[in-house]
């Protein structure tokens, strides 16, 4: 791990709005005296009632999550309303499309009347407070408007990445009881196409056979494909919106009313449906936008995920928003028409933060210097990194070529569980190291504990965990409160277990060293190999499949499949091909396998246990160091796997 350090620079420390003796100051506050750190702070965002009670939180026994919990607010008015006095003729949206001709800015007045019209749509077609809507859309400001349309009559949103078969689709409308969907006609991805209404069509036959009953469909415009319409069921967007009242009174939400729900991997079971709540959710989304970027009015402001990821709902739309930025929407993706695009994009649009992923830091690294030292790039001033740890070299890279050794990066860890950045650098405050996430935001208290949940103190490796609540994290798993329990707070009693791995050096500064339990995060994008293992299982040729990640220069971990054949079936490359097809039709392109190995056997332990450890090592062509293998069941299958690997350095 690199050893070197960047000192806060000068500059970035005469603008910011967090000192060092501030950071400390309002860290040692929050820690000591939650209450009343965040009873201050909660009035970040404007209540229609306000609240009386801070923090009522409980990690033991039922897990009960409780934040201002007797404040009535509106997330949509928050995000538009009460900005329109001061800056309604601010932009409030930067839409910069696939195509770089293809560009169009909302100023918030634009955004309040889009979001009413399409509440009043959605209202007028029966949606209420409390149901759920899902938004299957590409990055269009149509989605944005969809959310705070949601949010604004107190409808619950669970979006669905753009990029997931209609078989994923389906089961997230299934598990959620969706009665409205919004999708569009087709989304368009460097210069192709994505058949989204298709797969809305699909994944509802799929879900109609599970008992899902979908009333509506809201079908926006963006490609103008032909696509089949359903009378009586699909709605045209513009032919709604434009006959619809543009004004809609935001319904008054208590802080525990449900914002959201949205879908993640984890080790086991189907995809969990974390549900993120109204107040707290939005105080912490919005403060650490605040700070964690040093945001100032009028800054340009750019985070180049995707809304149907975590990250595009805190820190595209609601933290910005409820700050009053301008949030730049980006509907296309890092190398196209070139390698060039995200800088012209930040010379086009003046930006002066911009956060990525390091997958994207390391394919654009790797397309050479000379697509960045053409741009300009004068505007930035703050860069920032998420969704899997940063490996030095691509951090000095960033760092060097694309920020011109001006900018800090702020590398920031956190999760879809916790609803906003939890661990992280404030870029006038703390000094950077490359590869650290660095330390906690205010509120956020981190343990590193042993396998057997002691407490381990000083510098030191361990399991993450955080000791108490903060605002943002979320309150259940939709339906399975149970499930809530057991994944995050039954490995270590009274603590939220992260599921990372982590390091604490002798500066007490956090280094995420990546995931301690069966998923994998393959370009930022969160797996579990469980769900590759079923995909794979329910291909006919297939009886038992075993999957791990492994080292992968741009996507960070690759996924690598073992696969047990049926007997009879003769091993192919056209089976191969076959399989990962059928993987990606059964989730989505990002599932797409990388590596398959045909395996007569798996490594078993004498229980059936498949010994996972050893089909890393070997994943990884690490087989000289496979550890003590002789409480297997054959250890000869292992010869075989190693004879046979895929990844051979
Ligand atoms: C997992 C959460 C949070 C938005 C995107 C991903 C990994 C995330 C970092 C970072 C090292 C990171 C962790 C975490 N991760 N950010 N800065 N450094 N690892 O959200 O899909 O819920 O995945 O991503 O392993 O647990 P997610």
């Amino acid at each position: 791990m690199s050893a070197a350090v960047y000192k806060v620079p000068q500059d970035a420390e005469a603008r910011a709005k967090i000192n060092r003796s501030t950071y400390e100051q309002w860290y040692a506050e929050s820690i000591d005296n939650p209450e009343a750190f965040w009873s201050e702070h909660g009035k970040r965002i404007d209540w229609f009632k306000p609240y009386t009670k801070v923090k009522n939180t409980s990690f033991e026994g039922d897990v009960s999550i409780k934040w201002f919990e007797d404040g009535l607010t509106n997330v949509s008015y928050n995000c538009i309303d009460r900005h329109l006095d001061k800056r309604g003729d601010q932009v409030a949206i930067i839409w910069e499309g696939d195509d770089p001709a293809d560009d169009k800015k909302i100023t918030y007045r634009e955004l309040h009347d889009a979001v009413c019209r399409l509440a009043n749509v959605m209202k007028d077609n029966g949606v209420k407070k409390g149901d759920r809507v899902t938004i299957y859309m590409p990055m269009i400001a149509e989605a944005a408007y969809a959310m705070l349309a949601c949010a604004r009559i107190g409808a619950i949103h669970s979006i669905v990445f753009g990029g997931f078969s209609p078989d994923a689709l389906a089961g997230r409308i299934v598990d959620a009881a969706s009665t409205f969907i919004i999708t569009s006609d087709e989304g368009l991805r460097g210069g192709k196409k994505v058949p989204l209404k298709v797969n809305t069509d699909k994944a509802i036959e799929i879900a109609k056979k599970q008992g899902a009953d979908v009333a509506n469909v809201l079908v926006v415009k963006r490609t103008g494909a032909d696509v089949a319409w359903h009378e009586g069921r699909d709605i045209a967007y513009e032919e709604a919106v434009a006959k619809a009242s543009a004004t809609c009174e935001p319904e008054q939400m208590n802080a525990e009313d449900p914002l959201f729900i949205l879908y993640t991997s984890g080790s086991t079971g189907k995809p969990k449906g974390v549900l993120h709540t109204t107040g707290g959710y939005l105080v912490y989304a919005s403060m650490t936008h605040e700070y964690v970027f040093d945001y100032h009015d009028g800054d340009i402001y750019w985070c180049t995920a995707d809304v149907g990821w975590v990250t595009g709902h805190s820190y595209i739309v609601y933290g910005p928003l409820a700050n009053g930025a301008t949030t730049l929407m980006f509907e296309g993706v890092p190398n196209y028409p070139s390698p060039a695009r995200f800088w012209e994009v930040v010379d086009k649009h003046q930006v002066n933060i911009f956060y990525t992923a390091p997958t994207a830091i390391r394919a654009l690294m790797g397309a050479g210097n000379d697509h960045v030292t053409k741009t300009s790039r004068e505007s930035l001033r703050t860069l920032g990194s998420v969704g899997e740890p940063i490996n030095p070299e691509a951090w000095e890279w960033y760092y060097n070529i694309v920020g011109d050794k001006r900018c800090p990066i702020v590398d920031t860890w956190w999760q879809t569980e916790t609803g906003g950045i939890l661990i992280t650098p404030l870029p006038g405050a703390i000094d950077l190291k490359p590869g650290s996430a660095t330390l906690p935001f205010f509120g956020v208290k981190p343990e590193l504990v042993d396998a057997e949940g002691k407490v381990l103190e000083g510098a030191t490796d361990g399991n993450l965990c955080i000791a108490d609540s903060w605002p943002g994290q979320m309150r259940t798993v939709y339906g399975d409160h149970e499930r809530f329990i057991q994944t995050y707070f039954s490995a270590y009693k009274g603590k939220y277990f992260t599921g990372d791995g982590c390091r604490r050096d002798a500066d007490g500064y956090y280094w995420i060293t990546g995931r301690v339990d069966d998923v994998i995060n393959v370009s930022g994008h969160r797996m579990g190999t469980a769900e590759v293992e079923s995909a794979l299982v329910a291909h006919e040729s297939v009886s038992e499949a075993a999957v791990v990640g492994y080292p992968h220069d741009v996507k960070g971990q690759g996924i690598y499949c073992y696969v047990t054949l049926m007997g009879g079936v003769e091993p192919s490359d056209e089976l191969k091909k076959d399989l990962v097809k059928h993987v990606r039709n059964e989730i989505g392109p990002i599932a797409s396998p990388d590596k398959i190995q045909f395996a007569p056997g798996l490594p078993k332990t004498r229980s059936g246990k498949i010994m996972r450890r050893i089909l890393r090592k070997i994943a990884e062509d690490d087989f000289g160091a496979l550890g003590d293998t002789s409480t297997l069941a054959d250890p000869a299958v292992v010869d075989d796997l190693i004879e046979h690997r895929e990844n051979r350095k």
